[in-house]
């Protein structure tokens, strides 16, 4: 265990007294407030090119963490390989009634309904802007996760308008129509409305000029066969970046919380193995095509490997977070280095999808 894991041990009882969404803030001030030192290096033995990027290593935060872009330096200067923001709406958005974030200790799960909570484009623009302009920048890789505001008359113009004002700062962009708490946004996973979709947010990226970031889409873990073969489809003709499998399920497999019947998305432990599935099911689906990214019950280097070794090229985490500290990405990608030895691997690339 490192320094930063065990300090976190000792400081979690007493995070765990506030509400979930208290320490999650009292957490974010913590990584604003703490030194920080630089992202990992891109050269290392865990390195990884993925949709023309180079991942330093293939262990990212996953969106929902970092919301509102506030500590994206903060975290890849604790090991994480890359990391992710928002999910970010056109128009700040105060999300749902709370409480709305659960954690479920024994299950080592989280239940969330918090239904895009966030501060919106321009306050997110604020920030992305001053960390771009800094000239002692380091880099590392940031996706911006985007979403649609509730009461849009028109989702697909609400991605669109995303898509257009991130690219200038998006390492690559994360098109999410995968989360529960927004009311029929996962419709945009149906065929026709989601080559719709991608085909808005893929001519809306290159408006602003400059960079264009790659399309990585992020899909729910509750699709039923025919869904999956079609996304892949999708993903394979309109040459998406990657595939992000998976976000929270609003399934239940076996709880022991008091908070199991909560509504919402649910993820950590109890997400491991469906995530997984579906992983293993876009790998058989694309037939490698893809890069995928695997997130989903995500807590340790072995999961990790599990993941990659079933085709993740990435992974991501957040519920691990909550019980195990911001530490933990920099220990997975440590671990990985190991387990990557252990069994002849001379480059995670190689490793991928070799189960
Ligand atoms: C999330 N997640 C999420 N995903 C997304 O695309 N946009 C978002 O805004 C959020 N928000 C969010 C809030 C909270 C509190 C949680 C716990 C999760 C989903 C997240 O990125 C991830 O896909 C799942 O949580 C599964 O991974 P873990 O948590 O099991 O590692």
């Amino acid at each position: 265990m490192s320094v930063r894991s065990a300090m976190f041990e000792l400081a979690r009882p007493a995070l765990f007294t506030f509400d979930p969404e208290r320490a999650h803030r009292f957490a974010l001030n913590a990584l604003k407030a703490l030194p920080h030192g630089r992202p990992a290096k891109a050269d290392g033995p865990l390195s990884i090119e993925v949709a023309g990027l180079t991942f330093p290593n293939p262990v990212g935060v996953a969106a929902g963490f970092d919301k509102d872009a506030e500590v994206p330096d903060a975290l890849l200067s604790l090991g994480f390989g890359f990391t992710e923001v928002g999910s970010i709406t056109p128009l700040p958005q105060a999300g749902n009634a709370k409480p709305r974030l659960f954690r479920l200790v024994e299950d080592r799960a989280v239940i969330n309904r918090m239904g895009f909570n966030n501060s919106g484009a321009a306050s997110a623009l604020i920030r992305l802007r001053k960390r771009a302009g800094r000239a002692d920048r380091d880099g590392g890789i940031v996706g911006i996760n985007i979403g649609a505001n509730k009461d849009s008359q028109d989702r697909i113009a609400d991605y669109a308008v995303m898509a257009e004002l991130m690219a200038p700062f998006a390492d690559y962009l994360a098109v999410n129509v995968s989360s529960p708490n927004t009311p029929g946004l996962r419709a945009l996973q149906d065929p026709a409305a989601l080559r719709e979709l991608i085909d808005a947010v893929s001519h809306a990226r290159g408006k602003a000029g400059g960079r264009v970031p790659p399309i990585f889409l992020k899909v729910a873990p509750d699709l039923e066969a025919g869904d999956i073969d079609a996304i892949a489809r999708i993903a394979i003709d309109k040459r998406l970046g990657a595939l992000i499998v998976s976000n929270t399920t609003i399934s239940r497999p076996d709880l022991r919380s008091s908070f199991a019947e909560e509504t919402g998305g649910l993820s950590g432990a109890p997400l491991r193995r469906l995530a997984l599935q579906r992983l293993r099911n876009f790998r058989a689906a694309t037939g490698g095509e893809v890069p995928l990214v695997g997130v989903g019950g995500i807590s340790s280097a072995e999961d990790a490997w599990e993941r990659i070794r079933a085709g993740a090229s990435l992974v991501q985490l957040y519920s691990a977070l909550v019980y195990r500290g911001p530490g933990l990405g920099g220990e997975i990608a440590l671990g990985l280095e190991r387990l990557m030895k252990r069994d002849g691997f001379a480059t995670i690339a190689e490793a991928v999808g070799s189960e």
